[in-house]
Order: C-alpha cells, then structure tokens, then sequence
C-alpha cells in the first residue's frame, strides 16, 4: 500500500474522507501521518479519533517558508511517506517541498482551475457570478494552482447560495475525487 502523508490547516474535512477511502478499501494506501500548522484545528481532532499520528509544525515558529517546508520534509522522510497530499493546506509552499516530492504532491482546491485560483476560491466564484462551480485535485508546481489536473468535478450555483452553502456542495465533491486522485497520481508514478 501506498505511504501517504496529508498535510492540512483547516476542519480537516477531506483529510479524514482520504483515511476513510484507505479504510474501506477505495484507496490501496495508508495515511502515515497528518501535518498541522495551527495546534488547534479540527484535523487534528480528527487524527486522534482515528488514530493517525498528528505532528504540529507553527508556520509562526519557523523563520521562512523554506524552514516550514524543510520541517515537513524531515517528517515526512521519517515516516518513508510516498505521496503527500494537501488538503486545504493554507501556506504557500516553496520549491523546496515540491523538489523534495516531484511528482508526488497533491492539492486540492475549490473551484473549476484554471479558474479562481488563490484563496477564497468559493468566494470568486460567487462574486463573478458563475452558474457552475466545482473542485479540482491536481499535482503540485512552482505556479500556484497550476499543476497537471488528475480529476475535477462540478456543482452548480443555486439562486440562494453563500459562500458557506457553495462550499459544503463542493466539498461533497472533494471528499469523493481526492482519493480517485490520489490513485492517479500513484498510477503515473508507477508507469514513470
Ligand atoms: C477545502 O475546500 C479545500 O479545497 C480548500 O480548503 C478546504 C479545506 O477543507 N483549500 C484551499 O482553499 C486551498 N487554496 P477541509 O479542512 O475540511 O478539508
């Protein structure tokens, strides 16, 4: 099975639908260890409910954005992680991170790339008043939400959305294409 890693700042939402997906067989893998930047998120609750080792690493504590990342490199070289997953990591990651697992990083985010990309991709969507929004789960690169795209799945914008409603529709969605995603991607490694 696969060694995966997930690093996540938020709820943790589609950090555990990944666990449940190896759990139940979805997925030929293992989630080996989740990522935190913040002590107090909702992932982190989540890990300990499903017994998943869960290191914290304060992006606040570390001098630069490489540090962070050379942080997560020593713990995800500790763990023998073969793919690593961000679900909704909310740092910028450097070259560093993504030299270190060519190929081998995952992210997910919450709109149609290569539309709305950067933060509040939900909020963009209802701003420029698009009638379809979505989600889409790609390989991480040097451009920020550039990456080959692995899966993308679509919601539509209904009449009386927030921001909060779009998000939980598309996140419905996120939670069923990140572990199709994650096979992908394990799928390419494999063929080189
Ligand atoms: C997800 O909707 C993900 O697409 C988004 O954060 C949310 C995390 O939810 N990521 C980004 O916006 C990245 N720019 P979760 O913590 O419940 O999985």
């Amino acid at each position: 099975p696969l060694r995966l890693a997930v690093m996540a700042s938020g709820a943790g939402s589609n950090f555990e639908a990944l666990a449940r997906a190896c759990g139940d067989g979805r997925l030929h893998g293992h989630v080996v260890v989740l990522a935190v930047n913040r002590a107090d998120c909702g992932a982190r609750d989540r890990a300990g409910r499903l017994g998943i080792p869960c290191q914290v690493i304060d992006h606040r504590h570390q001098p630069s954005r490489e540090a962070l990342d050379r942080a997560l490199i020593r713990l995800f070289e500790a763990h023998r992680v073969d793919l690593v997953v961000m679900a909704g990591w909310m740092r910028i990651v450097t070259p560093v991170l993504i030299g270190a697992f060519p190929e081998r990083l995952v992210n997910i985010h919450p709109s149609l790339l290569p539309s709305f990309r950067g933060a509040d991709g939900v909020g963009q969507a209802l701003a420029a008043g698009v009638t379809l929004a979505g989600c889409t789960a790609h390989l991480v690169t040097e451009q920020v939400d550039a990456g080959p795209i692995l899966v993308q799945a679509a919601v539509p914008v209904l009449a009386d959305d927030d921001r909060e409603r779009l998000h939980a529709r598309i996140q419905r969605q996120e939670h069923r294409i990140l572990p199709l995603a994650v096979s992908l991607a394990a799928r390419r490694l494999a063929q080189g």
